[in-house]
């Protein structure tokens, strides 16, 4: 008994400030984060806008009290999709600056959109000179949450308090009619503290509570970790020369698998037979770009050449990397092969094993339910979180395809024991840790 005391009098308030604390970093995710919000107006937006003035678009400061939430929401993601709806005020807007089109953003999360607007309503401002300088970093965002940690604490305390006061005016008016000294609400509140702190059943059923809300919140805030859902490398510019972030050649994939509709399996070929789909090397792009060397390219803004009739500096690149010289249409002689450095996109931690060939094979998984609708990607981005509750979700919700020739025995033996009933990848054992990390 004592020992269970001990337990609890040291475990609670360690989970508690535990519990605080993930309370705290949880609740950054509802409201925008003014400093992300600025990271991201650098890097997408402010090419073209500034808060304060008139740039290549509209002012963004205060473009909140401007417009409806749900609009610019709408507009920032893709404004030629709302323009094509006939949303008047998008038209609009595209009619008073000439028609020059903003790009879409289909990459940016909610989140980001939400950070993106709480930087252009609240911009931070430089420290005042003398005094309070909290303001200049952002901070105000962090202090925000913990006010909201802090009131919970509070609210909690006064119901506590308030129970105690109520049963002790309860007694003493018994007390009271009964004859008796009534004792003061103080020596109560104690008496009543020290009687429940030494209740072992009470304490069980706190110690319980407190620790399933701490669960509960330690297991969202794992299902979150390391999201970079959206994560996009840049394509380079004319001229531009590798730099991190930023794609070494502008493949795209709207024109590859998309206009060409050449299959995703020509160049990921080891998707259906292994873990990984791999990036193809150069050799690939040769069987076409031999030929296809880009003079062909017309530009649909102008009608005209892209390249003037010349060859296409990007696909010029593919024949630097494994030395193809196009006038002789030979490849040079003892060239030393340049492989061409892509820049990752998806990654998993390393604690987490994820197999192509078993989804997309076994599990008969188009491509684009986890990737998107890559056939439309100019730019490649990360569609999907990767968390582990994203694999989790699928594995609850996805039904094994049975009959593909795969684990035969295993699922004769499931349709067996299911009696024939929808068999889900949990059924199969899909939830197991161990299947995921070892
Ligand atoms: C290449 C230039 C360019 C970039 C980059 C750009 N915009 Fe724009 N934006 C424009 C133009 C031009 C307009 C005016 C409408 C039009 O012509 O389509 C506009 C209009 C807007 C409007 C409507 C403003 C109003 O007063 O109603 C918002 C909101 C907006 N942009 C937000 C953003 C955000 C957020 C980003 C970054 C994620 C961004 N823009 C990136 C060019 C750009
Ligand atoms: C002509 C060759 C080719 C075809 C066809 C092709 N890809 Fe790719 N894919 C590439 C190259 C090159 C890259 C690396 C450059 C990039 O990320 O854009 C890539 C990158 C990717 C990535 C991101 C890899 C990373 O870094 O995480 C995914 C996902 C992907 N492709 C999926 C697909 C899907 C799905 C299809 C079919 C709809 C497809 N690809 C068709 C060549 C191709
Ligand atoms: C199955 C044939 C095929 C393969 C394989 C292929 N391409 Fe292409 N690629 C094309 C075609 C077709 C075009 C469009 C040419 C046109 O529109 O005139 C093209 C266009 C391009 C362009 C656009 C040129 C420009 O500047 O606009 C780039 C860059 C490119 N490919 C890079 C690659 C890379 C890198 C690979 C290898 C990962 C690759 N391609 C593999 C057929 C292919
Ligand atoms: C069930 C979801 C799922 C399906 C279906 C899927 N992928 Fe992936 N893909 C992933 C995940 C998760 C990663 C990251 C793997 C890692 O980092 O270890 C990934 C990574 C990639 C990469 C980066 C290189 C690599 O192998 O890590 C390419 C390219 C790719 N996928 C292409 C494809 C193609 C092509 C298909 C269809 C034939 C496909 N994927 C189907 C989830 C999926
Ligand atoms: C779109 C749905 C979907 C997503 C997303 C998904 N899976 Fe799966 N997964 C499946 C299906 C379906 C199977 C069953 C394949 C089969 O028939 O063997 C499977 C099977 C597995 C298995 C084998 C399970 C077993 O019991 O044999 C592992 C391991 C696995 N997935 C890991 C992952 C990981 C890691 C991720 C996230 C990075 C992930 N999966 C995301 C649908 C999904
Ligand atoms: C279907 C596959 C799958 C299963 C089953 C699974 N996980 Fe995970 N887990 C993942 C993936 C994928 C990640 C990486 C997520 C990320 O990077 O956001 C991950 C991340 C984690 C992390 C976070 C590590 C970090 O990055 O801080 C922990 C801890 C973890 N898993 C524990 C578990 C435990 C315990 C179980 C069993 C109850 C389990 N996982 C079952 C796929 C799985």
């Amino acid at each position: 008994m004592k020992n269970l005391y001990r337990f609890h009098v040291r475990f609670i308030p360690l989970m508690l400030s535990i519990f605080a604390m993930s309370f705290t970093a949880n609740s950054a995710d509802i409201e925008g984060d003014v400093m992300a919000g600025k990271d991201k107006f650098k890097t997408y937006c402010a090419a073209c806008h500034k808060l304060d003035a008139k740039a290549v678009g509209p002012a963004l400061g205060g473009v909140t009290d401007r417009r409806d939430e749900e609009w610019l929401y709408a507009w920032i993601k893709n404004n030629v999709e709302l323009r094509a709806s006939g949303d008047a005020d998008a038209i609009a807007i595209f009619e008073e600056y000439n028609g020059s089109a903003m790009p879409v953003f289909p990459y940016l999360t909610d989140q980001d959109i939400a950070n993106i607007l709480a930087y252009t309503a609240n911009p931070p401002v430089p420290a005042a000179p003398v005094g309070g300088g909290d303001v200049a970093d952002g901070s105000g965002a962090a202090a925000a949450d913990n006010d909201m940690a802090l009131w919970i604490m509070i609210i909690l305390g006064a119901v506590l308090i308030a129970l105690i006061a109520i049963l002790s005016t309860v007694r003493n008016t018994l007390k009271v009619v009964k004859g008796e000294d009534p004792s003061t609400v103080l020596e109560d509140a104690s008496k009543y503290t020290r009687f429940l702190a030494k209740n072992t059943g009470f304490m069980t059923v706190f110690t319980a509570v407190v620790a399933i809300a701490f669960l509960n919140v330690a297991y969202w805030w794992m299902m979150g970790v390391g999201v970079e859902e959206g994560y996009m490398p840049e394509h380079p510019s004319a001229g531009q020369v590798a730099e991190h972030g930023v794609q070494p050649i502008a493949f795209s994939h709207e024109l590859h698998a998309g206009q060409n509709e050449i299959d995703c399996n020509y160049c990921h070929s080891s998707a259906r037979h292994s873990a990984t789909s791999g990036i193809p090397s150069a050799n690939v792009c040769m069987n076409c770009h031999m030929y296809v060397n880009g003079s062909e390219i017309v530009d649909p803004a102008t009608n005209q050449p892209k390249y003037g009739g010349e060859r296409s500096p990007e696909i010029q690149k593919i024949y630097n990397a494994v030395g193809w010289d196009p006038e002789t249409m030979s490849y040079i002689e003892d060239y030393e092969v340049q492989p061409i450095k892509w820049v990752r996109i998806h990654n998993l931690p390393d604690l987490a094993y994820f197999n192509h060939a078993q989804h997309v094979t076994a599990g008969q998984i188009e491509c684009q339910e986890c990737h998107g609708p890559v056939e439309e990607m100019e730019v490649m981005y990360q569609y999907s979180p990767l968390t582990m509750g994203w694999c989790i979700n699928c594995h609850r919700e996805t039904k094994v395809q049975l009959g593909n020739g795969f684990y035969e025995d295993q699922h004769d033996a499931l349709v067996e024991k299911y009696h024939g009933e929808d068999i889900t990848v949990e059924d199969i054992g899909g939830l197991e840790c161990g299947k995921c990390h070892y």
